[in-house]
């Protein structure tokens, strides 16, 4: 008889990730029409699509670049030019001292992040531990288990600064961070996945001054953020010293599908992420390079995050938090002060329980997420978990209006039934 191999041993991480999307892939391939405000998919938005078709047929046309896009295995840090048009752009654009050298592509910036924290984080030569911190819980649901070791993340609590109007935001609460020789890099998604946090450049400022002390990296997320895709609605700045690494990403401009993510770091950690792409992927797709490259060149592309991208988001925006602000400020709604991204941080100052209100607004046909997803690495007690969902305005606006209609109808009816 032939043994039967037991596959279960091999991975026993437990995915909130995974979960979460299994959870709604069944909510959403079902008979009922339900009503997406959960999902991290960027929105179709028309003129971004003909903007991104009319590349499309420009490149086809343009000599052989389609085939060789196509054909061609790139350079393990990722195709040459347009390590080049993006070192440019970053030089003209943000004042970025840096060159190609500095710029290393991945298969989306979610493979850079499981790269960059195994480098900097996990075990050491000498036995020791190197933990990556997030300096301010909730933090993006994609760093949950990235560390192949476990207890390699850690997460701080923040402060909760209560502001006018049914606002609040979380800061970083520098007297309770801690950042030592067990610190192998801090992160930070700026602008925040789940919150729409935008960390100012001041409070920035310092969090670099601290890790610049103890020689700590700083990996600054900037997957929605400066210069592309741009979706900032403050007067923030882009954000590149020595010492850090920005992580850029192409999905948030409308094209997830492309897969490319984009490296900003010393030349020495771009050496070891070409090493790492070439054993995990020899080379990274060269598709999401061939067809953005010109419009970096030519500066269309960050034209269209200004002119497009931005102020659809920002009316998106604008819309949700008027909407909610008017239907549940009353009732305990506290709404995190949105500097980016496209996502809301709803956060019940009352008592309910938000994984249940996610169940009824799932049954009532609208989907959130749940906030308890987002506290990767947090060991402490904080009752937020349960009390905050995180809200996607990325769909169209009739979508957002009804998705909220139905949110606030389903949670005045919960707290009527505790109260
Ligand atoms: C904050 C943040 N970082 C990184 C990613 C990963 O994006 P991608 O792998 O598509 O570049 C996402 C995706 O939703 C995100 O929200």
């Amino acid at each position: 008889m032939v043994a039967r191999t037991d596959f279960s041993r091999r991975y026993q991480g437990s995915s909130g990730i995974q979960e979460l999307m299994v959870d709604l892939d069944l909510a959403l391939s079902g008979p009922k029409k339900m009503l997406m405000l959960g999902g991290g998919n960027p929105g179709r938005i028309p003129e971004m699509e003909e903007f991104f078709r009319k590349e499309m047929e420009d490149l086809m046309q343009d000599a052989d670049r389609f085939e060789r896009a196509l054909g061609i295995y790139d350079h393990p840090g990722g195709n040459v030019p347009f390590r080049r048009a993006i070192a440019d752009l970053l030089r003209q654009d943000c004042g970025w001292d840096v060159a190609p050298e500095n710029i290393a592509l991945t298969q989306g910036s979610q493979n850079a992040f499981f790269l960059l924290m195994n480098l900097l984080g996990g075990k050491r030569e000498d036995g020791s531990m190197a933990s990556i911190v997030f300096p301010m819980s909730p933090e993006y649901i994609g760093y949950e288990d990235v560390g192949i070791q476990s207890g390699t993340l850690k997460s701080f609590l923040p402060k909760v600064r209560l502001l006018e109007d049914n606002s609040f935001r979380y800061e970083i609460d520098f007297d309770g961070l801690q950042i030592d020789d067990s610190t192998g890099a801090v992160c930070l998604s700026r602008p925040c996945n789940p919150t729409g946090n935008n960390v100012s450049d001041e409070e920035l400022e310092r969090l670099y001054n601290v890790c610049s002390e103890r020689q700590v990296p700083l990996l600054i997320d900037a997957a929605y953020g400066l210069p592309f895709p741009g979706i900032v609605f403050d007067d923030s700045t882009p954000f590149y010293r020595e010492g850090c690494i920005v992580i850029l990403s192409l999905s948030k401009l409308g094209l997830p599908g492309l897969r490319t993510g984009i490296v900003v770091a010393p030349p020495d950690m771009v050496a070891q992420i070409e090493k790492l792409n070439s054993i995990f992927n020899l080379s990274c797709g060269g598709m999401g390079p061939a067809l953005v490259r010109k419009s970096i060149e030519t500066g269309t592309l960050l034209k269209q995050c200004r002119n497009i991208l931005q102020p659809h988001y920002r009316k998106a925006r604008d819309l949700a938090v008027r909407k909610l602000k008017l239907g549940l400020g009353n009732c305990g709604l506290r709404v995190h002060e949105s500097g980016g991204a496209f996502f809301l941080w709803l956060w019940f100052d009352a008592s309910i329980s938000t994984t249940v209100l996610y169940q009824k607004l799932k049954e009532a046909g609208v989907i959130v997420v749940p906030g308890k997803y987002y506290f990767p690495g947090l060991e402490d007690e904080f009752d937020h978990r349960d009390r905050c969902i995180r809200l996607s305005f990325s769909q169209d606006l009739q979508t957002i209006e009804e998705g909220i209609d139905t949110l606030i109808r389903v949670t005045k009816r919960e707290l009527e039934g505790i109260s």
